[in-house]
């Protein structure tokens, strides 16, 4: 190998570790306006807890690890177009870059758990002491 191929070489090793590294943090700001953008808050609402899935406290991998987040959103678009299909978009990545699905990762991990306990709220425990004082004993 001659002293050029070398130095290619080295570059081509550390472009591809910046850009791992570039795409492994991504960025919550643009992950916001890209969360606005396609719709996300639409069906899982502004903090990711008021829709038809939640997004935060669920103990879910897919909303906790950003390779099962990426092969989730690319499912159905590019990975197996003939699963069936749920009210979830397919997001292609033609249409949503990994750059985009790293920023919205980042932004869906800036979510917080609000929702109180059951022993937290008044109504609900009454209503569950109440359907357990019905149950046949
Ligand atoms: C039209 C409604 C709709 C839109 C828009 C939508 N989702 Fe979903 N999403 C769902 C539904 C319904 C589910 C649960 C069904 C399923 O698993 O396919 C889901 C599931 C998910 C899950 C899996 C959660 C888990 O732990 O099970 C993730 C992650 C997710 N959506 C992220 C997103 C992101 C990011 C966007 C925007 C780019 C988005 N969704 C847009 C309806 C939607």
């Amino acid at each position: 190998m001659t002293h050029r191929t070398h130095l290619l070489l080295a570059c081509a090793v550390l472009a591809a570790s910046l850009t791992t590294v570039a795409s492994a943090a991504g960025n919550a700001a643009k992950g916001k306006q890209l969360y606005y953008d396609h719709g996300c808050y639409g069906c899982h609402g502004f903090n990711g807890e008021t829709g038809q899935r939640d997004l935060v406290g669920t103990g879910s991998p897919l909303v906790t690890d950003l390779g099962l987040f990426r092969m989730f959103l690319r499912m159905r678009g590019d990975l197996a177009p003939h699963l069936p299909a749920t009210r979830m978009p397919n997001y292609a990545a033609s249409a949503l870059p990994d750059k985009d699905v790293d920023d919205l990762f980042a932004y869906v991990r800036t979510f917080k758990a609000n929702a109180p306990a059951v022993k937290d709220v008044p109504t609900l425990r009454a209503i569950l002491q109440s359907a357990k004082l019905k149950q046949p004993q």
